[in-house]
């Protein structure tokens, strides 16, 4: 099932985030950014509430995916800047728990979120790591287009990892 984000949702969304810095560790390819080091409970609580603020004023798109009575997957499309030139524009990001997979979860909350921006957004930007091809994939069959590559975007460790660049009209 997919569906609007909810207050509830946060630990759920937490223990997720936390499960890929231990994912992370067994596969040094996994495809999303991560801070030096694992961000605070508390923190976490305030991206948390960022992001739910950002719901209730119209400047973020945000879609889960539930399985099994709890939320596996995210996919987040947050206007920059608002009140400024920039912002038509927004910055989409995804991930998925991994065991769900490769299900179809990713395309069917892009694809809602998508659509919850609509005539609010005119643009939807995201990046990638070159090698992640699943997302490559996807981000391509959805209509996303390239428009640049950043060399040695991510530094993880000693090895550096290209990251594309691309856009949707809405
Ligand atoms: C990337 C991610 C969001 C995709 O969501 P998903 O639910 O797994 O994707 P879907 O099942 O909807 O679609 C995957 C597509 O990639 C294809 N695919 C899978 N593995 C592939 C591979 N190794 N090479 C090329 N294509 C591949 C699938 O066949 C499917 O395409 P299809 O619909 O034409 O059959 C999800 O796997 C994830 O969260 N990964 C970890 C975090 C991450 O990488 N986030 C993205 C950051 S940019």
């Amino acid at each position: 099932m997919i569906r609007e984000l909810q207050w509830n949702d946060m630990n759920d969304l937490i223990d997720n985030y936390y499960s890929y810095y231990e994912e992370v560790k067994r596969d040094p390819e996994f495809g999303i950014t991560f801070f030096h080091a694992r961000p605070s409970f508390e923190s976490e609580v305030g991206w948390f509430s960022n992001l739910y603020e950002n719901v209730l004023k119209g400047d973020a798109f945000v879609k889960v995916a539930i399985e099994d009575g709890r939320v596996v997957g995210i996919c987040d499309i947050h206007r920059i800047r608002p009140g400024t030139e920039v912002s038509h524009n927004g910055v989409l990001g995804i991930a998925i728990k991994e065991g769900y997979r490769n299900k179809g979860i990713g395309k069917a909350l892009i694809t809602s979120a998508l659509e919850s921006a609509k005539g609010k957004l005119e643009i939807v930007t995201l990046s990638v790591f070159t090698i992640n091809k699943r997302a490559l994939t996807l981000y391509r069959n959805l209509g996303f287009i390239d428009y640049g590559m950043r060399p040695k975007s991510i530094k993880r460790g000693n090895r550096y990892f290209d990251e594309l660049y691309m856009y949707i009209l809405l």
